[in-house]
């Protein structure tokens, strides 16, 4: 068997999430980890948020609209798919899956304060991310899912999401509200006003009235919807899902890196490899210092070629020991991290043979790494 970490956790894991700061390359990774799955001859879905132009184009989003999932053309026996998350089609198809009749469906998408909920609320992309990835675990043409986080500090959130669903639902004031009421409008009591203020805070909404009347319309489908928000929530928790960081060797890199790893380290997930990014080449045979030296003891052009490549020098000698540096930080919280290093390209990943390239280093054998 092989002991390449990111082989390993291609052939063992059902989830894969990337997380990390903007830029640091998080979509590309995502890609390049199902193009190797794909390689090995296993089925895996990407799916991925606000990727650059270029690489949606590249993995065949370029056109994509909404939910829509897409089969990117590769030469092997296994498959990459790729798709988006569109909030309102998810939540959309979330009502009609678990609503007991269309004419229920119905009420619940035309309440207004639904139509905000689905389409304005943070939280609730949140939701849908997770409620999307139940969807895809379900789903029998997948072996692994890999789900790219957005480009925010509060990027995890959607983990704690299912579970802070499912807590509402239960809750005997939400029981409350949705049972049938004997004495006509609860809302006229004063009484409640706190309660749905409240509420309101938690789903976010800002008109009580419509909430109450989307939660009545939205009665008895609570017990699905939290039921397959804990599945995922489980299943995120479970050795069969897995972490990843990625970061680049940049201080501001670095310090969102930190960021992620004291999330996961709160959220009580075991990160499981850090994905260096975007590291500068180390090239020929000497040193940094052997270059300044040489720059001193030389004059005109030939001092500043070796002044050039010193600086080349320090400057990859640097990426390298900050990413040390975190390296050691990271294994403190979790002993058992595995670390791939990705050089940055001469060219930006935009089309198959880039995200192959970024593949190939980040499965290379640590030695060559
Ligand atoms: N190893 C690499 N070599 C060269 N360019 C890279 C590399 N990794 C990422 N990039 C480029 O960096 C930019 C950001 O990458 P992207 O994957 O969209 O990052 P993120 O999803 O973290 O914002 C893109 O232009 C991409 O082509
Ligand atoms: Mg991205």
């Amino acid at each position: 068997m092989s002991t390449q970490p990111v082989i390993e956790m291609c052939m063992s894991a059902r989830v894969i999430v990337t997380c990390g700061t903007g830029g640091v390359g998080k979509t590309s990774v995502a890609a390049a980890l199902g193009y190797e799955i794909a390689q090995q001859g296993k089925r895996a879905i990407v799916i991925t948020i606000d990727p650059a132009r270029r690489l949606a184009d590249a993995i065949g989003l370029g056109e994509g609209t909404g939910n829509e999932i897409q089969r990117v053309p590769l030469d092997t026996t296994g498959e990459l798919w790729v798709t988006m998350l569109d909030v309102q089609e998810t939540f959309d198809s979330l009502v009609r899956d678990t609503s007991p009749t269309p004419e229920r469906a119905k009420e619940v998408m035309d309440n207004s304060f639904y139509r905000s909920l689905s389409r304005s609320l943070s939280g609730t992309r949140d939701y849908m991310a997770a409620e999307r990835l139940y969807d895809l675990c379900e789903d029998s043409r997948f072996d692994v899912i890999i789900v790219d986080t957005p480009p925010s500090r509060n990027a995890l959130d959607f983990l704690e999401s299912p579970e802070r669903l499912a807590r509402f639902l239960k809750h005997p004031i939400v029981k409350f509200l949705v049972a049938p009421s004997r004495g006509g409008f609860r809302l006229v009591n004063a009484a409640m006003q706190p309660v749905f203020k409240a509420i309101s805070t938690v789903v976010g909404g800002d008109t009580l009235t419509g909430t109450a009347a989307f939660l009545r319309a939205f009665d008895g489908m609570e017990e699905e919807f939290s039921r397959r928000a804990l599945v995922v929530a489980k299943t995120l928790r479970s050795a069969s899902s897995s972490f990843v960081i990625v970061t680049a060797p940049s201080p501001d890199a670095l310090t969102e890196a930190d960021h992620f790893v004291s999330e996961l380290s709160r959220l009580g997930i075991t990160l499981r490899l850090i994905v260096a990014n975007r590291m500068p080449p180390h090239f020929g045979t000497s040193t940094a210092a052997e270059e300044h030296s040489l720059a001193k003891s030389q004059s005109g052009d030939l001092a500043r070629v070796h002044e050039l490549i010193a600086g080349l020098h320090d400057h990859a000698d640097r990426a390298d020991s900050d990413i040390q540096a975190f390296i050691q930080r990271t294994s403190t919280a979790f002993p058992a991290v595995s670390i791939a290093f990705a050089t940055e390209l001469a060219t930006d990943i935009h089309d198959m043979d880039s995200i192959g390239a970024l593949a190939q280093q980040l499965a290379a054998p640590p030695a060559q790494q």
